[in-house]
């Protein structure tokens, strides 16, 4: 195993943990009740102290936000709401005085059709913009094929005045883009540049396995949902297109790249991100970690399974190793918080810790979604007019029409919703949790914020905040946790997630408890506890550890042995 190490380079977005902010709910600085640019200025030294070395912003371009921010109508522009362009370039130096990377959210799969270009493009068939988009034919009164958008619903819609259809894999108002067109790569190409020459690091790259659609357009698989994802997802051109943004921008500059990839398996993963000449991105995004509780999405809900979450770390730690990079994240801006998902509510600081400690000891480059750091929880929203995401509504009206009744699909949406993660954070316990000096925040705020902030998790030295600021400088300060390889033990447990990690004659194990059960641990062969460090845990414990315990209400406990 230690010669993959020997084989990969050790590079800066290996080394660093990176803070995901969606830009309209972390802090509003002009009082106008959304976040914004000067919001973010002020809590820069609040992001540092997290011992985090680089920032993912959710979009911040200009956008009628019917996707809040997923659909861009000026790539080169900040939207009035955050601020102006002049405000970012400030981001970015003050980011950068404080060693903080810059990693902009790149969505090319789709633009806003309120974007010039699309515009342009449905004025005529010979305007010079038209082929910029998807543009076909019906057949007879039915669409160009049978594809269904991930925002439910058919994947195209009719222009009554050029008499043709345009494909939009999400919402109607997201028209995709005609990556065949050299034009628009070069107009991508153009848009990259612009960026990095600004100063930022990096691009996390949305539904990038999306942008190379099937020639000819076939029909997909007849199924109810992403229907045509078969001749959409890692299309015949993606690597194509990917090493054309590589060798003509990306490889120019000092920076990285993320890909969100739905669907996506480790030997697929590994076409696109395996280190060497060819390598097109430097880490994805999966989903299958994400779906220890669900089937494909967080709205067809299953109990959660330790064994399908196992699984899918594992799969991932062990098949990449010393051949490209993991990127893990617990939380994001498209995922109800964690802890009300894989933890406990009851026991929001232990299984916060926890969750942070099973994720964060991974060989990975790991993200961290605002309010992750203070343990935010679910808003669970009861009315459908409380909801601002196009999914939830979207996702609304599909289950209706399968029959579902109004409370049963509010049940659903109340775990699963979006929204759940884009409540305003929650910075301390006085009006509108200190989000906005405004009358009222652009967005329900969690009843729970006079508990759960960041004031308060400051005064506490056991709180998940400080927490996370500890295990950040723990992965820092040593490269086992970072650079060691890994294997799984107690593989058959429902209750119990533990791996070793090993690294130039060190060794690390990682026990987690996804239980308030006690549970009976042994230590795996080849481990003895008593000649262990206890390292990071979330129970005080006495300084002697034996062989075999029952575990606490998610218990975490990582040891190190030289
Ligand atoms: C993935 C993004 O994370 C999500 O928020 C968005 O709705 C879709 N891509 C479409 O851009």
């Amino acid at each position: 195993m230690e010669s993959g190490v020997m084989l990969m380079n050790n590079t800066w977005y290996k080394d660093m943990a990176v803070y995901q902010i969606w830009p309209r709910s972390f802090c509003d600085g002009n009082g106008d009740g959304i976040g914004d640019i000067k919001g973010i200025i002020s809590k820069l030294d609040y992001i540092k102290s997290l011992n985090v070395d680089a920032i993912w912003f959710s979009p911040l371009y200009k956008s009628p936000n019917k996707d809040y921010g997923y659909d861009i109508a000026d790539y080169k522009s900040i939207s009035e709401d955050y601020g102006t362009l002049d405000d970012f370039k400030t981001l970015v130096a003050e980011a950068h005085s404080r060693g903080l990377k810059v990693i902009m959210d790149l969505v090319i799969n789709h633009t806003s059709d309120q974007h010039n270009w699309f515009i342009e493009s449905k004025k005529s068939k010979d305007n010079p913009y038209h082929d910029y988009y998807i543009w076909r034919k019906g057949k007879g009164k039915r669409p160009p094929n049978n594809w269904k958008a991930t925002f439910p619903g058919p994947a195209w819609e009719y222009n009554e005045h050029l008499k043709e259809y345009y494909l939009h894999l999400f919402a109607i108002e997201q028209p995709d883009l005609n990556m065949d067109n050299p034009k628009v790569r070069e107009e991508i190409k153009d848009i990259m540049r612009f960026w990095l020459d600004i100063g930022v690091d990096g691009f996390r790259e949305d539904v990038i396995t999306f942008i190379s659609k099937k020639e000819g357009l076939p029909n997909g698989f007849p199924i109810p949902a992403a229907c045509g994802m078969e001749h959409y997802k890692n299309g015949p051109h993606i690597h194509e297109y990917l090493s054309e943004f590589k060798n003509d921008v990306l490889s120019k500059y000092d920076c990285f790249t993320v890909g969100e990839a739905p669907m996506m398996t480790p030997e697929i993963a590994l076409k696109y991100i395996t280190e060497g000449k060819n390598q097109e991105l430097n880490m994805m995004f999966n989903f299958q970690h994400m779906e220890a509780d669900c089937f494909m999405m967080t709205w067809i809900r299953i109990p959660f399974n330790l064994k399908k979450l196992k699984k899918a770390f594992s799969s991932w730690q062990t098949e990449l190793y010393g051949k490209a990079w993991n990127a893990i994240y617990i939380e994001n801006h498209d995922q109800p918080r964690v802890i009300s998902r894989y933890g406990s509510e009851e026991y929001r600081v232990e299984s916060g810790k926890m969750l942070a400690t099973m994720y964060i000891c991974q060989s990975c480059t790991p993200f961290i979604y605002q309010g992750q750091e203070i343990g935010m929880t679910n808003i669970r929203l009861p009315e459908l007019d409380m909801y601002e995401d196009v999914f939830t509504k979207n996702n609304y009206k599909m289950f209706k029409k399968l029959g579902f009744s109004h409370e049963k699909i509010m049940e659903i949406a109340k775990y699963a919703s979006r929204d759940n993660a884009r409540t305003p954070v929650q910075w301390n316990a006085e009006k509108n949790a200190g989000f906005t000096t405004a009358d009222k925040a652009w967005f329900h705020i969690n009843p729970n914020y006079t508990e759960i902030n960041v004031e308060a998790a400051e005064k506490d030295e056991d709180s998940i905040l400080n927490y996370y600021r500890a295990l950040l400088k723990f992965r820092k300060e040593n490269p086992i946790v970072i650079y060691g390889d890994y294997k799984e033990h107690c593989k058959n447990s429902s209750e119990l997630y533990v791996y070793e990690r090993n690294y130039e004659g060190k060794r690390m194990l990682v026990i987690n408890s996804f239980t308030d059960k006690k549970v009976d641990f042994t230590a795996p062969e080849g481990f003895d506890l008593s000649k262990g460090k206890l390292v990071m845990t979330n129970y005080k414990y006495p300084a002697t550890s034996y062989n075999g315990f029952k575990t606490k209400p998610y218990e975490t406990r990582v040891y190190m042995f030289d």
